[in-house]
């Protein structure tokens, strides 16, 4: 029913050439997959230049970032409707690293949420808990109400068409990966939380991605599970070996 959703997160990585060049290799690599949804998402200055090589093509761009305004006095960011006229089709936000580093809170990202819908970009909403919080017993809670409000004021079509990444912040780079169960279990109570909270064609057509250290050998176990609709991959994403091999195993199952 959902179909599995495969996104790269390049982070702080690639200039323009290196990121055009990856994406042309990716594009070769990837021609015959036609039952998964891939995008990569390059930093905002490679953009464009990755918009245009993928154009036409399975693999959709995301952006890594919007700003919640339109225009106006905001030195240094980047409106959703430029992001969308350069090509995108999605916009991660909310990720751990712009809550942790950037002070990022719920609030904004919700702005955020409405300025992608406004733009006409599709949201990848992060949201994870920390080890303390786990271990004290708070996971769901925590990712409950960063859903609640991250998405607060949405409409039910809206909603249907946002995706969720379920990223541990103990699991982002660590190489500590949440084991299936772990994750399957969380992402089930996301689900349930949808179907006790809006209209069940939210709760059937909403994607939740697994993020944190999925790499090939762990993907298929991953992926295999019934509420996992897709990952938020990071470091793998930035080989095209592996990037291509997570894909080809989520187009396998
Ligand atoms: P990782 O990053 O795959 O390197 O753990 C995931 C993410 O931050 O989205």
């Amino acid at each position: 029913m959902r179909r599995l959703f495969i996104a790269g997160n390049w982070k702080l990585n690639k200039n323009i050439n290196e990121a055009e060049r990856f994406a042309s290799e990716l594009k070769s690599a990837l021609i015959d997959i036609n039952t998964v949804d891939i995008a990569v998402a390059p930093t905002v200055l490679a953009l464009p230049t990755v918009c245009k090589k993928l154009q036409h093509t399975n693999i959709e761009v995301s952006a890594q970032n919007i700003h919640s305004h339109a225009s106006g006095a905001f030195t240094g960011e980047i409106a959703a409707e430029m992001i969308r006229a350069a090509g995108a089709t999605y916009t991660i936000i909310g990720h751990s690293e712009r809550r942790a580093i950037f002070g990022e809170k719920d609030e904004f990202i919700n702005q955020k949420v409405h300025a992608a819908f406004r733009s006409g970009l599709l949201p990848i909403l992060c949201v994870g808990e920390t080890l303390e919080q786990r271990e004290a017993g708070h996971a769901s809670s925590i990712v409950i109400t960063q859903l609640k409000k991250g998405l607060n004021g949405l409409s039910p079509d809206q909603l249907s068409c946002v995706t969720i990444a379920y990223e541990p912040v103990w699991a982002i780079g660590t190489g500590k990966t949440a084991s299936p169960e772990q994750a399957q279990d969380m992402h089930a109570q996301i689900r349930s939380w949808l179907y006790a909270s809006f209209p069940a064609f939210v709760g059937d057509q909403l994607r939740i991605q697994y993020g944190g250290s999925v790499k090939p050998h762990n993907a298929h176990a991953l992926l295999s599970k019934p509420d996992i609709d897709g990952a938020l991959i990071g470091g793998a994403s930035l080989k095209v070996e592996a990037f291509v091999s997570i894909i080809e195993t989520a187009a396998s199952l």
